[in-house]
C-alpha cells in the first residue's frame, strides 16, 4: 500500500488555500486589513498575505499556530498569527475590512454562535465583509460537522449584517478528489439600524 506520510494531519490539511478563498481574492472581493477565525495552519492567512494584503489570523490550536509561523518563514508577506478565541473576538486589537472563516464557524455549537456575532459585530468595520465556508446540508452522510442551511445562516446574520451572496461552494478535504458540498456565504456588516436595541 502506498505510505502516506500526512497521514495523521487532519482532513482539512491539504497544503494549499481552499479553493473558495482563492478565488474570492482573485475576484477582488478581499480588501485588508484580514482577520483569518480558525485559522489552523494558516495556508488561507498565508496566501491572502503573499497577493499583498495585511492579515492576522487566530487559532486556539498551539500546534497549528506553531506549524502557520514556521510556514510564514518560508513565506512572502507577514501574518500575525495570534492564539485568540473566536468567541472573543472584541479582545482582538483592531477593526478588520474582511473577515474569513474556513471551517471554523461550522464547528460552533449554537450558543457558541451567538458569541461569535457578537464579536463580529465589534471587530468588522461598517462596509465590512465577512466570508464563511461551511459544510452544507447538501454534503450527504454524518461523517464531519454538522451541516449549515442558506437559512440558517441568513436568520443568523440577520442583526447588523446582510447576505450578499450564498453559492455552492467545496470544501476541499486531503486525500478526495471532489471534496464535500459547501456554501460560501457573504455578508456585509451594515451596522445596526436605527431603532434596533
Ligand atoms: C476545519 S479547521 C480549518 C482550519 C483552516 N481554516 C483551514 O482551512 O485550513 C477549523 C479550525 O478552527 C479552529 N477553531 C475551532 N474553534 C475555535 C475557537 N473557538 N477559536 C479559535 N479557533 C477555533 C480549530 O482549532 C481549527 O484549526
Amino acid at each position: 500500500m502506498h505510505h502516506d506520510p500526512h497521514q495523521h494531519l487532519p482532513p482539512w490539511e491539504i497544503g494549499r488555500p481552499q479553493a473558495a478563498f482563492v478565488k474570492l481574492a482573485d475576484e477582488g472581493r478581499i480588501s485588508g486589513p484580514v482577520l483569518d477565525v480558525g485559522c489552523g495552519s494558516g495556508e488561507i492567512a498565508l496566501f491572502l498575505a503573499s497577493r499583498g494584503h495585511r492579515v492576522a489570523a487566530i487559532d486556539l490550536d498551539e500546534t497549528a499556530l506553531a506549524a502557520a509561523r514556521a510556514k510564514a518563514s518560508q513565506r512572502s508577506g507577514t501574518v500575525e498569527f495570534i492564539s485568540a478565541d473566536a468567541l472573543f473576538l472584541e479582545s482582538l486589537d483592531g477593526l478588520f475590512k474582511t473577515v474569513i472563516d474556513c471551517g471554523c464557524f461550522h464547528s460552533l455549537a449554537d450558543t457558541e454562535r451567538e458569541f461569535y456575532l457578537d464579536g463580529l459585530r465589534q471587530v468588522v468595520a461598517v462596509g465590512g465583509m465577512v466570508h464563511l465556508l461551511v459544510l452544507s446540508e447538501l454534503e450527504p452522510g454524518n461523517y464531519g460537522p454538522r451541516r449549515v442551511t442558506e437559512r440558517e445562516l441568513r436568520d443568523l446574520f440577520d442583526d447588523g449584517f446582510v447576505m450578499e451572496s450564498c453559492q455552492p461552494a467545496v470544501f476541499e478535504v486531503r486525500g478526495e478528489r471532489v471534496g464535500a458540498r459547501a456554501w460560501l456565504a457573504s455578508f456585509m456588516h451594515v451596522g445596526r439600524t436605527v431603532g434596533q436595541a
